[in-house]
């Protein structure tokens, strides 16, 4: 029988140096996109999949993060005084329930795979989700719903995957396919950041992942790997000759590489034009500004 995924795993620890200066005081996952900051879509997309226990693997710098998720009973008060429900709605999305978020320090930046194995006593033993909060996916259906649902043929491990173009292949862990359904693949290898040369293949690993308990039991070994870290693509890929084995899910929906400053730009056109409240303005902006731009060429 499949076990429920109920436990999700944020790796939240990383100093955004990307970002800097604005990551000099704020962490990367409290920037915000529209009016959110990204750690929110991760958690709506989370909450939207079944997942009930969220756990963050932070660092030092990152108390605002903590802070998000609290409550805060005197804004809280102050805009009931003034009557202002819809930012009083806007506000509990930002709610957490004691308990039902916890916190686990990386004290050493040692790699993505060792984040995740600083929650193992929190996973114990039980299947758990991992998401990256940089990659935001907008889709109909929340990407980890969607793998979710696929999880329930396939069990074992799952990992998002979408095709990226070569230039861009290193910057992934990169699947070596077998039978390929057009959403479900089966996975023969992995292998984490290779050279555009060397990748087996175009379809990249994107940050959302539904795994067992194994991959932490792998990531006690410490195996140093791509860029000398600890790489959790190493620990999936110790599970391909499991019984379940590894699963790629090619998933319906736009991703945006809110890591790299273009692709934040990207999210915020996109998210920007999807609301309602905001479509009919800012794409009168764009227009314009582009079209006083090409004309000035
Ligand atoms: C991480 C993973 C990589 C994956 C990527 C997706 O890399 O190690 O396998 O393809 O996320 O965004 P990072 O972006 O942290 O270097």
């Amino acid at each position: 029988m499949i076990r429920k995924v109920t436990k999700a795993v944020f790796p939240v620890a990383g100093m955004g140096t990307r970002f800097l200066p604005a990551t000099k005081s704020i962490p990367k996952e409290i920037m915000t996109l529209v009016d959110q900051p990204l750690i929110q879509y991760a958690i709506d997309e989370a909450r939207a999949a079944g997942i009930t226990d969220f756990i963050f693997v932070t660092s030092r710098g990152k108390s605002a993060l903590e802070d998000y998720f609290d409550a805060s009973p005197q804004l809280e008060e102050t805009l009931q005084r003034k009557n202002k429900t819809k930012l009083l709605e806007a506000l509990k999305k930002t709610d957490m329930p004691s308990g039902a978020i916890a916190y686990v320090r990386q004290r050493d930046a040692m790699g993505l795979g060792h984040a995740v194995w600083c929650a193992r006593r929190l996973i114990g033993d039980e299947p758990f989700a991992v998401l990256l909060p940089d990659d935001v996916i907008a889709g109909e259906t929340p990407c980890l719903q969607q793998m979710v649902e696929a999880y329930q043929d396939t069990g074992g491990c799952m990992v998002a995957a979408m095709e990226v173009p070569k230039d861009k292949i290193s910057s992934y862990g990169v699947l070596d396919t077998g039978t390929d359904n057009g959403s479900v693949v089966t996975v023969k290898d992995m292998v984490e950041k290779p050279a555009a040369d060397k990748a087996p293949s175009n379809l990249a690993v994107i940050g959302r992942y539904i795994l067992t308990p194994r991959v932490m039991e792998n990531l006690n070994d410490m195996k140093i790997g791509a860029g000398g870290e600890i790489q959790l693509t190493d620990a999936i890929a110790a599970e391909i000759s499991s019984h379940d084995g590894v699963h790629g899910y090619r998933f319906k929906g736009q991703r945006f590489d809110c890591g790299s400053k273009a692709g934040f730009l990207q999210a915020t056109v996109a998210f920007g034009l999807a609301r309602d409240d905001l479509a009919h303005e800012f794409r009168s902006f764009l227009h314009e500004y582009l079209a006083v731009r090409d004309a000035a060429e």
